[in-house]
């Protein structure tokens, strides 16, 4: 599927997997109507992220691939000070989040429906505070490993974006997705593995809400990694 979304000038790229999903029904139709353009992301590259919350945010943190929402949902609700983006193609996925949205609202949560290497790549340095990947889309295949949303040039991305000493936490069930991520966190210079021992990758951490897919836990038990950003690599 082509992205359409990038910054003038960015080379063409390919976004793989869904945008589109069953029919939404009537109520999912009149939120996106009424609700989407006020809770959408008004993507501008080099601006500071903290201004698209009013009132402005003390602090944002991003998730890609929010699913149905669940995290960033529960995130923005225990973190009002903490401005929430949301990354995610799948309308489905909007659609899901601003049911809830729309049951209980929340003034610290901003959407993009499409690719979040497209909000990463308009953040300016070290603008943000968090960074979640959970439970990514596993592209199996070996052929397919490129198409991961955590390659080595995105690890760049997120170091040059994330302020000195963020999280950026990731998520998977997936067995070959969990050595293809350490591989890269562990030999990109900007991030530190921050588990002390097994407990900390086998049990998902408090502050750390659950999704529907680990829910799901589809290809066997889910594995929680937590890389602080460093600050001795400022400028990499
Ligand atoms: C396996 S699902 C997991 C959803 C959710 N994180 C969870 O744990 O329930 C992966 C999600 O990532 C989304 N996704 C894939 N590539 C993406 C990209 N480049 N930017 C943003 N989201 C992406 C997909 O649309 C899908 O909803």
């Amino acid at each position: 599927m082509s992205e359409p979304e990038q910054p003038s000038g960015a080379r063409p790229r390919k976004l793989y997997g869904r945008r589109k999903g069953p029919k939404q029904s009537a109520r999912q139709a009149e939120l996106r109507r009424a609700l989407f353009p006020q809770l959408q992301l008004p993507l501008q590259a080099g601006a500071d992220p903290r201004n698209y919350f009013s009132p402005a945010a003390e602090e944002v943190w991003l998730e890609v691939g929010f699913g149905a929402g669940e995290h960033l949902y529960e995130q923005a609700k225990a973190h009002p000070h903490i401005g929430l983006i949301g990354a995610e193609p799948y309308e489905m996925g909007t659609a899901k989040l601003l049911t809830k949205l729309a049951e209980g609202p929340l003034a610290n949560v901003r959407l993009y429906e499409g690719d979040g290497r497209a909000v990463i790549e308009a953040l300016p340095d070290a603008s943000l505070g968090r960074f979640f990947l959970l439970f990514p889309d596993p592209w199996p295949k070996t052929r397919h490993h490129k198409r991961r949303f955590l390659q080595m040039e995105m690890l760049d991305q997120l170091a040059r974006v994330l302020k000195p000493g963020a999280e950026l936490r990731f998520a998977t069930d997936d067995k070959s997705y969990l050595p293809f991520a350490l591989e890269r966190l562990m030999a990109h210079p900007a991030f530190s593995w921050t588990a002390t021992g097994p407990q900390d990758w086998k049990t998902r951490p408090s502050g750390w809400p659950p999704t529907r897919y680990e829910n799901k836990a589809i290809k066997g038990p889910p594995t929680f990694l937590r890389f602080v950003r460093e600050d001795k690599m400022a400028g990499c």
